[in-house]
């Protein structure tokens, strides 16, 4: 029994784990056809022939479009404007109020406000972390108009309730599958198994394009809507058939000519990528599915994960040990990362949404108090508590790993998890001495880099 790295002894490995390598010569020579041609953008603000964009953009579209049996690919300049475009599609009004998980990026909130919607934070599933029905009908008031449901670290939230829930209450659903390209809920694709949904390109993504974005619906009305948005709805209402104009003052939120040369090589690595991530995923979890105190991963018949992270669930009276202790003692076996990427563990996630000082104090848009002030006789309270799973994931027990991933390979994995394997063995030699090791801090994977480079 060898001693714990974090007590002084030899760590399993300490040679750095890989870097993700997204780009290459496709890529590449992609981008230099776009620059060659000299245009960057095929978008002008006016209906007419140049009002969806550029022969890349529109490329990149139907690709994503037809791969997946999706109507509509509307690309995007980045997710988060995705979904304002999305929430300002479905028609939402000032004072009407949308259901949203808190343990999600902030975007998948925030986009509401931007509309006036109000954001009711629906509590989550505590082994799938989507967001969980029985908690949404519990949410839902004669106020509520839609649901942004999101399909957290690669997993597909339980879609089948979720839509008779929709149907029974005429609500409108918005995926949020930044997080989830090409991942199947039931044999359907998720995305557009709702009213309207998309994916992020952001860089850490599976698959990206620096930043960017792309929305998918099967709705003809939706997709009209969402293009209006993204190019300056304004100025092209008088081309379009369009009934109700209401927050068609569109933006820009276009996608560039390279953007999308580069998105149209990036998309042909997706499947590979899933494949990849989906079998060393499937050999962490072998590693890890017998031990006493760890939740792995749990994948239903017909559906598939991603893994953006691999989740793991820590129960700290099984193991007697807090999260924060473990992830130091795990990290200590293995290098410090130099970038997220290569960070093997990091704990909690994101704090939950509704405990942001712009909910504490319910400033959105301007100072006074819109949009929750637009109905008076509700006191909207975002307090402690309100969340209780999400807020224990946070706290005490999730812990979130990137290295299921491209450029990892099966003996990464295989470091990685004896590294856990190590600490669960050791796990008293780490309780005796965990008075030295402060459990306060939170393991910083950014501090910790910016330590390091
Ligand atoms: C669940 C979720 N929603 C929304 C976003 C926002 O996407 P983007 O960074 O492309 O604007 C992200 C990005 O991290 C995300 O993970």
């Amino acid at each position: 029994m060898s001693k714990l790295a974090i007590l002084g002894g030899e760590p399993v490995r300490k040679h750095d784990f890989p870097n993700r390598k997204s780009m290459g010569r496709n890529e590449k020579d992609a981008a230099l056809r776009v620059l060659d041609s000299d245009i960057l953008s095929g978008f002008i603000a006016a209906g007419g022939k140049f009002f969806n964009g550029g022969i890349e953009v529109k490329n990149f579209e139907k690709i994503w479009a037809n791969e997946y049996n999706f109507k509509h690919a509307i690309s995007i300049n980045s997710w988060t404007t995705g979904l304002q475009a999305c929430v300002g599609a479905i028609g939402i009004e000032p004072g009407d109020e949308i259901i949203c998980p808190p343990y999600t990026m902030s975007a998948s909130a925030t986009a509401c406000l931007f509309y006036g919607g109000i954001p009711i934070f629906a509590d989550i599933d505590p082994l799938r972390y989507t967001i969980d029905p029985k908690s949404i009908e519990e949410k839902i008031t004669k106020r509520t108009k839609a649901i942004v449901v999101v399909h957290l670290f690669g997993y597909s939230a339980e879609m089948d309730k979720i839509l008779e829930i929709a149907k029974n209450n005429n609500l409108k659903i918005i995926e949020d599958a930044a997080q989830a390209p090409g991942v199947i809920y039931k044999n359907r694709p998720v995305g557009a198994i709702g009213d309207i949904g998309g994916f992020s390109l952001n860089f850490h993504k599976h698959i990206h394009t620096g930043e960017g974005g792309l929305i998918v619906t099967n709705n003809d009305e939706l997709a009209l809507r969402a293009r209006l948005i993204r190019n300056h709805g304004e100025n092209a209402l008088d081309h379009y058939d369009v009934q109700d104009i209401s927050n068609l003052i569109g933006s820009n939120y276009r996608y560039t000519e390279l953007q999308a040369a580069i998105g149209i090589e990036q998309f042909k690595k997706l499947k590979n990528i899933l494949e990849h991530r989906q079998n060393i995923g499937s050999l962490l979890s072998n590693k890890l599915k017998n031990i006493e105190g760890i939740k792995i991963p749990q994948i239903e018949k017909d559906c598939t994960h991603a893994y953006y992270m691999y989740p793991i669930k820590f129960d700290s009276k099984v193991l007697g040990i807090n999260r924060n202790t473990f992830v130091k003692a795990v990290s200590a076996e293995l290098p410090i990362p130099k970038f997220w990427d290569t960070t093997p563990m990091a704990e909690g996630y994101i704090k939950p949404l509704y405990l942001n000082k712009i909910y504490q104090t319910k400033t959105a848009l301007g100072n006074s108090g819109f949009p929750w002030n637009q109905n008076k006789e509700v006191n909207y309270i975002y307090k402690k508590g309100l969340c209780p799973i999400t807020e224990k994931l946070y706290e005490e027990e999730l812990i979130v790993s990137p290295l299921v991933r491209e450029g990892i390979s099966s003996k990464d994995i295989s470091d990685f998890a004896d590294a856990i394997e190590k600490v669960l063995t050791n796990i008293n030699e780490l309780k005796n001495n965990a008075y030295k090791i402060s459990d306060q801090d939170i393991f910083d994977p950014i501090k910790a880099i910016e330590k390091n480079v």
